[in-house]
């Protein structure tokens, strides 16, 4: 069911580590909406928050302290096993390091997620039949039996894409994805996400590279754990048409 409103809302969301004197802000006071469908890129120097922002919209994490409302729930109050099934059936992961299991196909690397969902209770077989599917979608149908040491980068990050996608996500988050890749395998899994934006995906990718950036509709700039600026992009088109859009809480 598609609530209305933003798909992602942030109200004021604070991250804040460590206790008395070493209390670090990770995010200081966040106020974001990020509608269904959106492809946003967010950047900021090392240190800003893109992390643990990421970890806050993916439930991973919750905030210190303001709301996080995910498709019209407000999900900052709940429990870590309330958290952990939105994870594994509404959101889908993509890293930088991939985080793949070791010495496990990518066949087995995909259906892991499907063993965790909560409403349907697949046979092996259909497992394998979905995995084997979305495997095939991104271009790994020669790949099925091939463990992480034995793919390249690129194709070890369009296993993480697939089993990304294997749950049928409402949000896809990738932190750095392009990070660990050469350029021509970086353009091919950019390539793959702007796929999924055109089927309708909502994509939040962080990213040290403008170039990667002005692929998306928007990009986010964080500085010291605040919104710093927002940037229309422009919808595919390299042409940007800068639009400062001042953060209402600061
Ligand atoms: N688990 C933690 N405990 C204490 N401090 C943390 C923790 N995680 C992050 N921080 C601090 O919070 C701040 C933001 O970290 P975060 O990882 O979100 O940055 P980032 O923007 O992702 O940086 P990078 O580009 O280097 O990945 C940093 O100052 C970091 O040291
Ligand atoms: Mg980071």
């Amino acid at each position: 069911m598609m609530a209305e409103g933003p798909l992602i809302q942030t109200i004021d969301v604070r991250k804040i580590y460590g206790m008395g004197e070493i209390r670090v802000a990770a995010l200081d006071g966040v106020s974001i909406a990020i509608e269904s469908g959106e492809f946003v890129a967010v950047m900021g120097p090392s240190g800003s928050g893109k992390s643990t922002l990421m970890n806050i919209l993916g439930c991973l994490d919750r905030p210190s302290e303001g709301r996080y409302i995910l498709d019209g729930v407000d999900v900052s109050e709940m429990d870590r096993k309330q958290l952990a099934h939105i994870r594994n059936d509404r959101i889908g992961f993509i890293f930088q390091s991939y985080n793949l299991l070791p010495r496990t196909s990518a066949l087995k690397n995909v259906m892991v997620p499907l063993f965790y969902r909560r409403n349907h209770k697949y046979s092996t077989e259909e497992r394998e039949a979905i995995a084997r599917g979305v495997l095939e979608a991104v271009g790994l149908a020669n790949r099925l039996h091939h463990q992480p040491q034995e793919l390249s980068g690129g194709e070890q990050q369009r296993v993480a894409i697939a089993r990304a996608l294997v749950n049928d996500p409402i949000l896809i988050l990738a932190d750095e994805p392009t990070g660990n890749l050469d350029t021509r395998s970086g353009e091919e899994i950019m390539g793959l996400l702007h796929e999924l934006h055109l089927d309708g995906r909502t994509i939040v990718m962080v990213t040290h590279d403008p170039e990667i950036a002005a692929h998306t509709q928007r990009t986010i700039h964080l500085i010291d754990g605040r919104v710093e600026l927002v940037v229309e992009n422009g919808a595919g088109s390299t042409l940007k048409e800068e639009e400062r859009v001042r953060h209402e809480s600061h």
